[in-house]
Formats: C-alpha cells, structure tokens, sequence
C-alpha cells in the first residue's frame, strides 16, 4: 500500500545504497519543471510520498525560458485530440493558478489578455479566414476586427498595408517565473522533496517498483513519472534488466528577445507568422522566435536575434528603435510524434510526460491531472500518508 513499507521493500532499501532509510517513495518524479512539479504537486495532495528529481535547478530549463503564452489560437489549426487538450488545459488555468496563489500566498502574473494575429497581404489574410471558420467548429473563438478599430486594442501597432486581423479572445498569458515560484512554494509545503543537481543515470523498473540511480545512490518509487522535457529520452529505461524504447525526445530551440516597456502599454498578444510579441504586467516585452534543431547548443545567435528583431519592429512600431535588455534561448521538448507523449510504458509503473513542444505552458495542468489521477486510480489504496 502507498505509504506503507512491506518487509521486502524495508529489506530492499537496507541493501540498497539509498538516499536514507526510509527512501522506499510512492512516487518519483524526473523533472522538475512545470510539467513534473505539477504532477508532483498533485500527487502529494493526493496522499503520496514523493520525490521530484532534477539534473539542474528546479525549473530551470524549457519552463523558465517561455514567453508563456497560453494561445490555442495562434497554436492548433486543425480539430485534433491535442487541439482539444490544448482548450481543456487552458480552461484549467484560472483555477491552477488561483490554487498556486491561495496556497503559497505568491502572486502570478496572469491575464486572459486575448491574441491578435495580423495580416498584411490578401494571401495571408484567405489563409487567416480559413483558419478561424475551421477553428470555430471545434471550440476556439475567433473574431475578426476591422484594422481601424485597433488603435484603441493595441496602440503603437503598425496599421499601414494591414489588411485583416483576427482577434482570439480567450487566449492568455502568464509569467512562467512566478508561476515556477509559486510551485515551489506549494511543492515544499506538500512536503515533496526536492533534489536538484541530481542527474538521473537511468531508469530501473521491475515489476512493482521503479528504481533510479542518481549520485551513486539508488532511489525506489513504487513509480516514476519521466517529465524531463527534451533530455526525457536520454535517460535509458529498462524493464527487468531489458533496455525498453521509450518515444524519442529532441530539443526544438527557440531565441527570444527582452526589452523594458512602460508597464500596460501592450495589452494583447500579437502575432504575425512565425514572430510574437507578449507583455509582463512589469512592461518587460517578449519577442520571439525562432525554431532551431541543432542539438543542445545553447549560445545566442546574433542573426537570429537581428531577424526576430526586424520582425517584430516590423508590425509593433514601439520596439523597432529600442535596444533589447535581454537575449536568451530556451530548448523546446519535440517528439519524433509531434505530439505530447503521455502515458504508461507497458508492463511497468514508468509513465511518460514530455514532448508538448511549443505548448509546456498551456498543456501544464491538464497533463499534471492526467497522470497524477491515471497513477491514483491505478493505486486506489492511495489514502493519504
Ligand atoms: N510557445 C511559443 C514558442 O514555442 O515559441
């Protein structure tokens, strides 16, 4: 039962080289960004002992450095199961955000504060048309603004040669800063502990119990949730001593670009092809990207940051003379699927949570429900510690 040793496991955690004596877990979670400590978080509440696991810092990767847009709009074209768990996840976030706030008394830069995407050739425009009438079929709001009326909706935007803007009302944003913050907060007072620094060498399970070697210590869960973003498949997994394929995992990268603003001087999202821009309630402006597959090379390519520059100058007039304060790359989880991998490996308790690519955000909650209530019901005898 969870929380609750068996002779076996006591004599198994005296064997092992284990973090201490009682490090028999419920619940191991590789990862600690929003994803992981997400599903951590909820498994805590849920009664489990659980300990979230991380190579480097909590949140410190693919979390930190969005530009945290939660925007189904801009992000899912067609009627799909991920287009529908993208609307879902974002329909979570008033409450997951309320709930971080209430219980680590850490305010969350959060706003349903709308997208609007732009066109400037006929083209582009047809295409923006299609794009609504299909998206309003399977539940994202679309509207279409006449160009004249956007002056009061977002001022300082480029209205010349603009020829059609589509308006999505409910999409929002969040400062993934805050919002790592407060997961913390909320983590440690769930008592999950964390380890940071602590690569995770590999991934043992066996029949009932998931073992992992990190530091040249052994820690058992009774299971184990990989979340660990592009770095997932690196990790080899392998059931009763046989390596077992777990769906690649590949870091997209993404440059974006910081400049300080007046604070509320952009309400809205803004989009135009590949380039965004998106305001913090502080007025520091995101723009971004750029999408890179190259490895986990980190540095900061000045072209790149030249041309989402000249991009996003092109249609937001108030950053095109202004130096950027800040440059940065961030590595988005791709999978070879395209589509986030969530789920169990088969004959184990290995679940997988990683690959949402460009939506880590948007998808956090939804995906920490997912997997925290698929472990749960799997062990219903879960009843508290
Ligand atoms: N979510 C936006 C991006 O990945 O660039």
């Amino acid at each position: 039962m969870f929380g609750h040793e068996t002779g076996e496991e006591r004599l198994i955690a005296e064997r092992s080289n284990v973090l201490e004596a009682d490090a028999f877990q419920d619940v191991l979670v590789v990862g600690a960004g929003l994803m992981g400590s997400s599903i951590a978080w909820l498994l805590s509440k849920a009664g489990c002992r659980v300990v979230l696991i991380d190579a480097g810092s909590f949140g410190g990767e693919a979390s930190a450095a969005g530009a945290g847009m939660l925007a189904p709009g801009g992000e899912y074209r067609e009627p799909s199961p991920a287009a529908r768990f993208a609307i879902e996840s974002l329909a979570m976030y008033p409450t997951f955000v309320r709930q971080f706030e209430k219980e680590s008394g850490i305010s969350i830069d959060y706003r349903k504060c709308g997208a609007i995407e732009l066109a400037y050739d006929h083209e582009g425009w047809r295409a923006l048309r299609r794009r609504a009438d299909t998206q309003r079929r399977f539940g994202i709001s679309a509207q279409m603004l006449c160009p004249s009326s956007l002056s009061a909706l977002a001022p300082g935007l480029n209205l010349e040669g603009l020829l059609g803007v589509l308006y999505y009302p409910d999409d929002a944003c969040v400062a993934p800063a805050d919002l790592l913050r407060a997961l913390r907060a909320v983590c440690e007072c769930e008592g999950v502990r964390i380890l940071e620094n602590s690569p995770v060498e590999k991934i043992d399970a066996e029949r009932r119990r998931v073992m992992v070697r990190v530091r040249e210590q052994r820690i058992i869960g009774r299971h184990l949730v990989l979340a660990a973003g592009a770095w997932s498949s690196q990790i080899p997994v392998s059931r009763l001593g046989v390596t077992t394929h777990i769906p690649e995992s590949f870091p997209v990268k993404g440059h974006l670009v910081g400049y300080r603003l007046l604070s509320g001087s952009l309400r809205p999202i803004l989009r135009n092809g590949h380039h965004y821009i998106v305001q913090r309630k502080s007025g520091f402006t995101i723009a971004g990207s750029s999408e890179e597959q190259g490895g986990f090379n980190r540095s900061v390519n000045p072209e790149r940051i030249s041309e989402i520059r000249h991009a996003v100058g092109s249609f937001y007039t108030p950053i095109s003379m202004l130096e950027p304060t800040r440059e940065w790359t961030g590595f988005r989880p791709a999978s070879e699927s395209h589509a986030p991998t969530i789920g169990r490996v088969p004959g184990t308790n290995v679940w997988l949570a990683y690959g949402h690519y460009r939506n880590g955000i948007l998808l956090a909650p939804a995906t920490a429900h997912l997997v925290s209530h698929q472990i749960t019901e799997c062990a219903p005898q879960v009843t508290g510690r």
